[in-house]
């Protein structure tokens, strides 16, 4: 089987499905009132831990909307949630970003680390609330550094992120993380937030994210890492899934594509606000008052 987005042979979607699916959530009601979903991502309020994704590419999952990023964009800030942005041009990230929403600038692991550093500039200097790198767009599927639409990948070291976290006042998120040791080496660098993701299978056989997030939430406690989480996010119960086994927010990602190509905004707003009503409900029916309070116990794994 290949991966539609990444032209991988995997197989690692429907396990991820099949992961999130498989844990199952007992209630605790008596005494459990109506919650509060309103979440602190570095230092700001937002009315929910749910956000959009880091996507690109977009036009052939968008072919009626021309600027499907403007749309989502336009959504996360109605929705006062924090919206994402990956590999596009700073000229289109400038226009996310004269939208008012809170975007976090996801920058390819460019083998010209100049590009990186300008393209962190250039968010920071137009009012992005955060960049970072996907880590995971390293390798390609040919035993090469990746090229992504002409431009040619390279490899990461940690004092390239030490240089690139230190480079700017915003917070710096690594994106594509998908182990303890690399969440180690992440914080061991300075950096604000990693994302836990295999990024819908750059990997062969990744482990599914929510797999290893409560040994990453681990080995981070104490340190002051934002932990985000994607693949497969796709209700609000998945998300809660998510939340509880130690991620801070998470992103929407493949199934923000559909509301999003049949009604731009309004779908984007529309699936978002479900997430929320569907986290809200589950959260109460757990005893969670807030997404600080949900106990990881109410989780049955086999
Ligand atoms: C069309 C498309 C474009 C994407 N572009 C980027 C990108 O530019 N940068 C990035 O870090 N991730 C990118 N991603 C990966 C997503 O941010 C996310 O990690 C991945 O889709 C897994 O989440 P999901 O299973 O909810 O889709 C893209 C995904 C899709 C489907």
């Amino acid at each position: 089987m290949t991966d539609a987005y990444s032209g991988l042979p995997v197989n690692v979607n429907e396990k991820t499905r099949d992961y999130i699916d498989s844990i199952q959530i007992e209630e605790r009601i008596i005494d459990s009132v109506l919650p509060d979903i309103h979440t602190e991502i570095f230092g700001e309020m937002f009315d929910t831990p749910v956000m959009t994704p880091a996507f690109s590419h977009m036009k052939p999952f968008a072919d009626t909307r021309a600027n499907p990023e403007i749309e989502y964009a336009r959504a996360a800030k109605r929705l006062n949630a924090v919206n994402w942005i990956g590999m596009e041009s700073d000229e289109t990230v400038k226009q996310i970003l004269l939208t008012g929403a809170r975007t976090v600038r996801i920058i390819k692991p460019f083998a010209d680390r100049e590009k990186i550093l300008s393209q962190i500039r250039f968010a920071e200097e137009n009012g992005a609330f955060a960049v970072g790198i996907d880590v995971d767009h390293v390798f390609g599927n040919d035993g090469q550094y990746d090229v992504v639409d002409g431009e040619q990948m390279g490899p990461v070291s940690m004092d390239d992120i030490r240089e690139y976290a230190a480079s700017t006042e915003l917070p710096f998120i690594v994106k594509g993380v998908l182990s303890v040791q690399d969440a180690v080496k992440c914080a061991a660098c300075g950096v604000s937030g990693i994302v836990v993701s295999h990024h819908s299978g750059r990997v062969p056989c990744a482990v599914p994210p929510l797999k290893v997030l409560p040994d990453i939430a681990e080995a981070l406690a104490g340190t002051d890492v934002y932990i985000f989480a994607d693949c497969h996010i796709d209700s609000g119960i998945d998300a809660f899934k998510a939340l509880a086994l130690g991620a801070d927010a998470v992103c929407v990602g493949r199934a923000m594509l559909e509301p999003l190509k049949k009604e731009g905004e309004e779908g984007v707003f529309g699936k978002i606000s479900k997430m929320n009503a569907e986290l809200i409900t589950v959260m109460g029916y757990t005893g969670a008052a807030d997404p600080y309070d949900i106990d990881p116990s109410v989780l049955w794994i086999e």
